[in-house]
């Protein structure tokens, strides 16, 4: 055991120091609704129900959060939205089912395609020149695609986007709809839409979305892992959603985790008009001042955005490279942000930020701006999300053959095994099946020279999988 490195060490030290963050989990580290961990950690003895089967406690929970939500039927998740996307999908169409997916969707949306032997057909949401990230879907382009494809089995969007950009979930149900399919919206970072009296743009839920996944460990004060699944349709089997979620979850959910999910929305729900407002301003108040920072770009509400959550923070300098600010909030300003990629950072916020916490961030960036330096390249070539994907088969047919590993030198026309992205976002430059074009091979060179790890590559940095015999 002396061999063993103790985490909760590093952990217990690196937050009893003074590092702000402006990252998930949503409750900032603010131990205010479970302060005893360890004394209520049990199993499912008698009294305390079963999440997979539920008749007691969890059932009226459950029933509560429905009606809390105005679902038809609201299920705690302790395996985040991740397991909550492989339930939908896999609840919603079968193997060789065709179903359509936005470009910018999540790796999860991407497993579930290969777990479950899916056809896609996508949809490019347009890219943002100057932040380079995706712009709202429309239900213009969905209905395009439906209207060509018939089969199609399931729409699937991620609204908000990890930027913040919210899609016209109402109009885009409205076309789906008309195709009698579902619509299962990736809500992951939109968990306090649902609450807040109309300060954050408007829930899946209320927009008429089938199902909906959310995890509140992102934006409410919930354990990491935890999220919820709504449901609110008819063109959804139920008996399938429950299958695929005791399939997907552990079969003994922790009840620190479910008891964390319940006390964050009951949380939310205490919150008063007053209290929500108060946090709106004080974000809209920040957002005003980090406009005034000459060298500072803020991304908010523009043409191609149906609507925005100005609770993100997505920033870009023009005076040094996200990366180095990034290391300089952190080094000399003791903020952690939520992540950098070479077009931005991302700051979240939630309504357990502090007042010293936002003005932390602000005078930080304030002085960033004015730190002197070389003019900065920045990237500006666009992250693949929006380029038509040349598909040769489909990705769980690629994942299932045999696979070679080559340089990302060498891999430019080859077809890839493996669907690779940077974490985050997880959003994938080439899905398995695909031809790795220049464009796409040019990006892995320039973010592997940034230090940047793709993951689903090869384990040693620098290579690739690609399908055997198309080598
Ligand atoms: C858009 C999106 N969807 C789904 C997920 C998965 O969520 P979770 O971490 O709760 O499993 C993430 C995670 O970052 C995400 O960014």
């Amino acid at each position: 055991m002396r061999d063993i490195k103790s985490l909760y060490e590093k952990l217990t030290k690196y937050c009893s120091g003074d590092v702000y963050p402006f990252h998930m989990p949503g409750h900032k580290r603010n131990a205010l609704l479970l302060d005893k961990a360890y004394s209520v950690d049990i199993t499912e003895i008698d009294g305390f129900d079963n999440l997979h089967h539920p008749t007691g406690i969890l059932k009226d929970i459950q029933n509560q959060m429905t009606k809390a939500y105005s679902s038809d039927k609201t299920y705690i998740l302790v395996n985040g939205t991740t397991c909550g996307i492989l339930t939908a999908i896999s609840a919603c169409a079968k193997a060789g089912d065709k179903v359509l997916v936005a470009r910018n969707c999540h790796k999860s949306v991407y497993n579930a395609l290969v777990m479950r032997g899916l056809i896609p057909e996508y949809l490019y949401p347009e890219n943002d020149v100057d932040f380079v990230c995706s712009l709202s879907v429309t239900p213009e382009s969905v209905d395009s695609v439906l209207q060509k494809e018939n089969n199609i089995k399931a729409v699937i969007i991620t609204s908000p986007t990890y930027e913040g950009v919210v899609s016209d979930i109402t109009g885009i149900a409205k076309v789906v709809h008309k195709y009698n399919i579902p619509l299962i919206v990736d809500e992951a970072h939109g968990a306090h839409f649902s609450f807040g009296g109309g300060v954050f743009p408007k829930d899946g839920v209320s927009c008429g979305a089938d199902v909906v996944v959310q995890s509140l460990h992102k934006t409410l004060p919930s354990l990491t892992q935890t999220a919820v699944l709504h449901i609110k349709s008819g063109l959804v089997d139920i008996r399938q959603i429950e299958f695929y979620l005791q399939v997907y979850q552990s079969s003994s959910p922790s009840y620190l985790l479910m008891s964390s999910a319940v006390e964050a929305v009951r949380y939310m729900l205490a919150l008063n008009e007053s209290e929500y407002k108060n946090y709106i301003n004080s974000i809209k108040e920040l957002r005003n001042d980090l406009e005034q920072i000459g060298n500072l770009k803020l991304l908010c509400k523009k043409d191609g955005v149906f609507d925005y959550d100005i609770t993100r923070l997505v920033f870009y300098a023009d005076n040094m490279t996200s990366e180095n600010l990034c290391e300089y909030l952190r080094e000399k300003r003791k903020i952690e942000l939520e992540m950098c990629c070479p077009y931005y950072s991302i700051a979240i916020s939630t309504v357990c930020d502090t007042e010293e916490g936002l003005k932390r961030l602000y005078n930080a960036l304030k002085d960033a701006a004015l730190i002197e330096s070389k003019p900065v390249m920045r990237t500006t070539k666009p992250y693949a999300v929006n380029e038509k994907a040349d598909i040769v088969m489909p990705p769980y047919d690629a994942y299932n053959r045999p696979y070679v590993t080559v340089p990302i030198s060498e891999c430019e026309g080859c077809v890839s095994h493996d669907t690779f992205y940077l974490y985050p976002p997880g959003v994938p430059l080439a899905v398995s099946g695909e031809r790795i074009t220049k464009s796409i091979s040019d990006q892995l060179k320039t973010l592997e020279n940034r230090g940047y790890t793709l993951n689903g590559t090869a384990c040693e940095k620098g290579y690739i999988n690609i399908i055997e015999e198309e080598k």
